[in-house]
């Protein structure tokens, strides 16, 4: 184990870029996780130990992380959204700043933008003016409430007048605590405005959309990548092969963050990258997540299973199709009885079908998980 081991689990957290995580690499499969304690947890899944683990000192400091390290601090150093940009940066030089809805997929500057808009109104004092939330984080509406109740107590310092909250994932709260969020908008309207982030304006509630200037975000093109990706290999001195680039666009599919992570991932391994580095890291990273969701599925776990594989959906931006092609590999691998194999992939054919009908992708990937919990209890349905 050592330090092998801890530069293999940075690599790791950095291409899915958050604190739980998992891969495959060089024949171990770990997850590791956050326990309530504040201390990751280690656990090997190919022998399913629980290491009591002393990461905490080791874990990465907001610097180190290059998402953090190169996020634009100015408009000018965002890349592509022009259009909005441009919006923006205009109500922001009137001072008058609506509520905001940011729609779109991950990694393309939502929180990036959030946050300069934030730092041009308030300049040093951006601290004391900005809330941040994280609406799948916060335990319920009630707890957001009060937080923006005991934010918007106080007034704003310089010459704005309001605060600036930003809510991130807002499509992750049920319609009803969309309700009373709204509600706690129009309460605090006059001395805070709301950024709020989501995937889809459409699972935002019409009163909310109603009440924001909506802007909806692309994925980023692949100059836009390249061009981040150019800055960030010259201030740490990387060399990359010009497939290197390629590689990282393509399996970035548009997401800077994505990006970012691959390269930092990759230039843990070595300063001299080529597109083949890339691609062993991509490869290692996505059937580790889904094997996840299966040996939590197979387990028993629903709970777990169906949480993991949102967040592989959303911070991987894998689409449902292709969570059933990965799926459909994955089966395969698993130490289960033949026949259950055959069931299982059976199912992952209807459901496939189901969603090339139009369906949804979730409700039909949760009843699929459904069926393999019911497959590890021997209960194949
Ligand atoms: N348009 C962009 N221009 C430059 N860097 C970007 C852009 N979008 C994302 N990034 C990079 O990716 C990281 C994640 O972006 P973020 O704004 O947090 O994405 P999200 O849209 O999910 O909120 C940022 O820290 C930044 O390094
Ligand atoms: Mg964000």
């Amino acid at each position: 184990m050592g330090l092998m081991l801890l530069n293999l689990l940075r690599s790791i957290e950095n291409i899915l870029g958050h604190s739980r995580f998992s891969s495959v690499l060089k024949n171990y499969v770990f997850d590791m996780r956050e326990a309530n304690d504040g201390i990751f947890y280690l656990h090997d899944i190919n022998h399913t130990n629980l290491y009591k683990n002393l990461f905490r000192q080791t874990t990465m400091s907001q610097s180190d992380i290059w998402t953090e390290k190169y996020r634009p601090g100015k408009f000018e150093e965002v890349v592509g959204q022009q259009e909005i940009l441009k919006r923006v940066k205009s109500l922001v030089q009137a001072l008058n700043i609506p509520h905001l809805l940011f729609a779109g997929p991950a990694g393309i500057g939502k929180s990036t933008l959030a946050l300069i808009i934030v730092k041009s109104l308030f300049g040093d004092a951006w601290r004391e003016n900005y809330l941040e939330l994280n609406a799948s984080d916060e335990r319920g509406i009630d707890v957001i409430r009060q937080k923006v109740k005991d934010f918007a107590r106080t007034k704003a310092l310089e010459n704005v007048p309001f605060k600036v909250i930003f809510l991130d994932e807002a499509d992750a709260l049920t319609r009803e605590a969309q309700q009373a969020l709204r509600r706690t908008m129009e309460n605090y309207t006059h001395t805070c405005r709301f950024i709020m982030s989501c995937n889809y304006s459409s699972n935002i509630i019409d009163p909310i959309q109603s009440r924001c200037v909506v802007f909806r975000f692309k994925l980023l093109e692949r100059r836009d990548i390249i061009e981040v990706i150019k800055r960030i290999t010259e201030k740490e001195k990387l060399k990359l092969t010009d497939d290197a680039y390629e590689a990282l666009y393509e399996a970035s599919e548009g997401d800077c963050r994505r990006a970012i992570n691959l390269l930092q991932a990759t230039a843990s391994i070595s300063l001299d990258i080529n597109a083949e580095m890339i691609n062993m890291i991509v490869s290692s990273a996505k059937p580790a997540g889904i094997k996840i969701v299966l040996d939590y599925a197979l387990s028993g776990d629903f709970i777990n299973a169906r949480d993991k594989l949102l967040d592989l959906m959303l911070k991987e931006s894998i689409a449902g199709t292709d969570i059933i092609k990965l799926f459909q590999k994955e089966i395969w691998n698993l130490q289960i009885e033949p026949e259950i194999k055959v069931r299982l992939t059976e199912k992952t054919g209807e459901v496939e079908f189901r969603m090339t009908e139009g369906s949804d992708e979730f409700v039909q990937l949760q009843a699929l998980l459904a069926s393999f919990v019911l497959a590890g209890q021997g209960k194949s349905s």
